[in-house]
């Protein structure tokens, strides 16, 4: 049966009871339709019984998301834009995913660190260790348990953006090539810890990716 938002995956058995909650990100290249499924997520940990915080980075917080409207908007240097995202992210982690997982909820989060390893260091070209030793600043120890990379060609992203005709922002203006590059990082990065990343092919009709996305959600609460 396939699954939807309105008829979850059958309840699981879930893993060995933990006192923190689940910490689940979303990534991909802008246009791989992360949003729809995003809340797909969302909405089946909570049909679950889950009690589940929905947010998204840059944002999350009320800095956050005056950061997230200059960096969405404003031109700036790259080692400016790495700054900003990690401020972004350090009020996040402090005043929200923090608290949420210690109180037992889940944390779904429209991106996280691997976006700056992805945007920032494979697209912009800054060196990956520099960007670690911020996260190691910002997020000691904290690391998402599951990533569910969504994942297209950057020529068909591109064609979809343009087909949705809304105004660019200025990440969506960069280049092909530069959206070629964030997604082999992101590739990469799942190679590198496959337990905790699942590769969707984004490259088909949104019902058949979000059976995918509930069905790798499901095997990671079965494990
Ligand atoms: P969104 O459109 O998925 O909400 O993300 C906003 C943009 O921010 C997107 O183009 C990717 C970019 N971004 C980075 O460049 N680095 C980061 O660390 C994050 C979280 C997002």
């Amino acid at each position: 049966m396939r699954a939807s938002a309105n008829s979850p995956v059958e309840a699981p058995v879930l893993k060995t009871p933990q006192s923190r909650g689940w910490f689940i990100t979303l990534e991909g290249i802008d246009g791989a339709g992360k949003s729809s499924q995003f809340s797909a997520v969302v909405e089946t940990l909570r049909g679950l019984g889950r009690a589940v915080v929905a947010t998204r980075e840059p944002g999350g917080t009320p800095l956050g998301e005056r950061l997230r409207e200059l960096l969405l908007s404003e031109p700036m240097s790259t080692s400016a834009e790495a700054l900003l995202v990690f401020a972004a992210r350090q009020e996040h982690v402090l005043h929200v995913i923090e608290p949420a997982l210690l109180r037992g909820q889940d944390v779904v989060c429209d991106r996280f660190t691997d976006a700056t390893l992805a945007y920032q260091g494979a697209g912009k070209g800054i060196p990956r260790d520099r960007l670690e030793a911020l996260a190691q600043w910002v997020h000691p120890g904290l690391e998402p348990d599951l990533t569910l990379l969504l994942d297209l060609p950057a020529e068909v992203a591109a064609q979809r953006m343009q087909a949705q005709g809304r105004t660019a922002d200025r990440f969506e203006r960069e280049p092909q090539e530069f959206f070629a590059r964030v997604r082999r990082e992101y590739l990469e990065l799942a190679r590198e810890q496959p337990r905790r990343w699942r590769v969707i092919d984004a490259n088909r009709d949104l019902e058949d990716v979000r059976e995918d996305v509930l069905q790798s959600l499901k095997s990671f609460l079965e494990a």
